[in-house]
């Protein structure tokens, strides 16, 4: 057997190997990752005089759901998975947007992609703040 042929048989045999798991709809495959789907019927509610949301610039993620304070004192909600490969967004209180630390991608406090990979929005939410209870709905 050549070199040639070797490398031949030895090509053919990994492509074999990995055309199940592509058939299989592996999201390694199809370019299309499989993540959380931003969620839907959110209704939550939470106390925000305590914790992260008690200061300006603080986040937590409830349900999928990443609640932030902005600097500005208004509470925002988005989804909280990176439309790029699901990564959990965090929350830049000093800059007022939402930043996925796995690939950098950047969103504004409304969601809107502002920096890729990410081409799409993240799913924005209702906040209504009665006294120290904030309520994050859909
Ligand atoms: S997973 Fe968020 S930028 Fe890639």
């Amino acid at each position: 057997m050549t070199r040639k042929e070797f490398i031949e048989r030895v090509g053919l045999g990994a492509s074999a190997l990995l055309l199940p798991a592509c058939l299989g709809g592996l999201s390694s495959c199809s370019g299309v990752n499989a993540f959380p789907a931003a969620p839907t019927n959110v209704d939550f509610t939470l106390d925000v005089s305590t914790g992260a949301l008690a200061t300006k610039g603080g986040y937590l993620i409830n349900a999928g759901v990443i609640v932030a304070r902005t600097l500005a004192n208004q509470f925002i909600a988005v989804s909280a998975a990176c439309t790029h490969q699901g990564s959990t967004v965090e929350f830049i209180g000093s800059g007022s947007y939402f930043y996925c630390p796995r690939h950098g991608a950047t969103y504004s406090t409304s969601g809107a992609v502002t920096g890729g990979p990410a081409s799409q929005s993240l799913a924005s939410y209702k906040t209504s703040l009665n006294g120290t209870s904030l309520r994050v709905f859909s």
